[in-house]
């Protein structure tokens, strides 16, 4: 292994010391990871909050096999050591990682094909709110979605951090962009983004809605994130030809639809996690988002809606503002 600065043996973490609230989540010292091969070292400056954090810290989303314990999927900083077979990064260099586990940390490894360097421009918070938003909605709306230029996509919580990301990525190639968002204030924060519609859905109708603002046509993409009665109304909304795209189901995973829809419609309804894939698998992404949207963030084309940022030890104050469904965009944890 290979390492710059002196690295200290233990580190300041945050632990979910048992299930259950905010409260749970617990400084502890812990030791530094070593770095195996293929991977590398982080000193975390910043990591990025997402809604998996929240239920694994409630114990319904345990982490995968060999993946840290500690909460945390994505982080930004410099890389502070090296495992063997390491040939692109160097000791310093300013990073930003998708992380199967361990953000909420000072330190935390990483494999190197999940690490991309910090946009140009970018500060740690902000890259530290790229990586696990940047990758799920790159892979499910372009890859497994297949959306392209002048398609519609109908993506559901779209003032989320996914939401955000959503919205700004598919308008920036070329989609016709509609959303759902549950009060005024984050209709509007999405259409400042680049959505063409944004749709109240406790005031509205999606499905009528979509077929308004499409000519009757529906949306060739759906990225849905609610499931429950979602799914059968997704079938309503979708085009002929249409890729449904679930990614969660916070509304229910278990619901009825009429499945003559995906018969008559030819609808195409998949879905992926993205945690347990392969670092093959996230490399490619990787290298995918590198080449077609790095250059977007580096011009703020696209860029991380921020929405607050809390100290590490805070993580339970992060965690409650996710709760409380107030927030706009990213959340972030600041570990300078
Ligand atoms: N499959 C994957 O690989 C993957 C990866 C990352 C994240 N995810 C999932 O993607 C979702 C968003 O993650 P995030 O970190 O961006 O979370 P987030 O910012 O907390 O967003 C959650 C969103 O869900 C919406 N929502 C919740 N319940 C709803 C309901 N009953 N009806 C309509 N909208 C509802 C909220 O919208 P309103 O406030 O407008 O109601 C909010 O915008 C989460 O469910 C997360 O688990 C999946």
């Amino acid at each position: 292994m290979a390492s710059g600065q002196k690295i200290p043996a233990k580190m300041t973490a945050i632990a979910i010391s048992e299930p259950g609230g905010p409260r749970v989540l617990k400084p502890e010292t812990r030791d530094v990871p070593m770095p195996g091969p293929g991977e590398i070292l982080i000193r975390v400056r910043a990591a990025g909050v997402n809604r998996p954090d929240v239920q694994q810290r409630k114990g319904a989303y345990p982490p995968p096999p060999g993946a840290s314990d500690l909460p945390g999927l994505e982080a930004s900083g410099e890389v502070a050591a090296l495992g063997d077979e390491i040939s692109r990064w160097r000791i310093g260099d300013r990073v930003c990682a998708l992380t199967p586990g361990g953000g909420y940390a000072e330190y935390v490894k990483v494999h190197a094909g999940s690490v991309l360097p910090l946009p140009a421009g970018f500060t740690h918070t902000e890259a530290a709110a790229v990586p696990e938003n940047y990758f799920t909605v790159w892979h499910n709306v372009f890859e497994r979605g297949g959306l392209k230029r002048g398609e519609t996509l109908l993506v559901h919580g779209g003032s989320s951090g996914i939401g955000t990301t959503a919205i700004q990525l598919a308008s920036a190639f070329g989609a016709y962009v509609i959303t759902t968002a549950g009060s005024k204030e984050k209709c509007d924060a999405c259409l400042k983004l680049g959505a063409d519609r944004a749709i109240n859905y406790r005031e509205e109708d999606f499905v009528a809605a979509v077929k308004d603002a499409t000519a009757g046509k529906g949306a060739n993409v759906i990225l849905d994130m609610v499931g429950g009665d979602y799914i059968a109304r997704n079938y309503e909304a979708a085009a002929i030809e249409g890729r449904i795209v679930q990614i969660a189901s916070q509304s229910g995973a278990v619901a009825s639809a009429d499945f003559s829809k995906i018969m008559v419609k030819r609808l195409t309804h998949t879905g992926s996690t993205l945690r347990p894939r392969t670092v093959e698998f996230k490399a490619a992404i990787a290298a995918a988002l590198e080449a077609q949207v790095w250059p977007l963030l580096g011009t703020r084309k696209v860029a991380p809606v921020m929405d607050m940022i809390y100290p590490l030890t805070d993580a339970w104050r992060a965690h409650e503002r996710m709760e409380e469904g107030e927030h706009i965009g990213k959340i972030v944890l600041d570990v300078a």
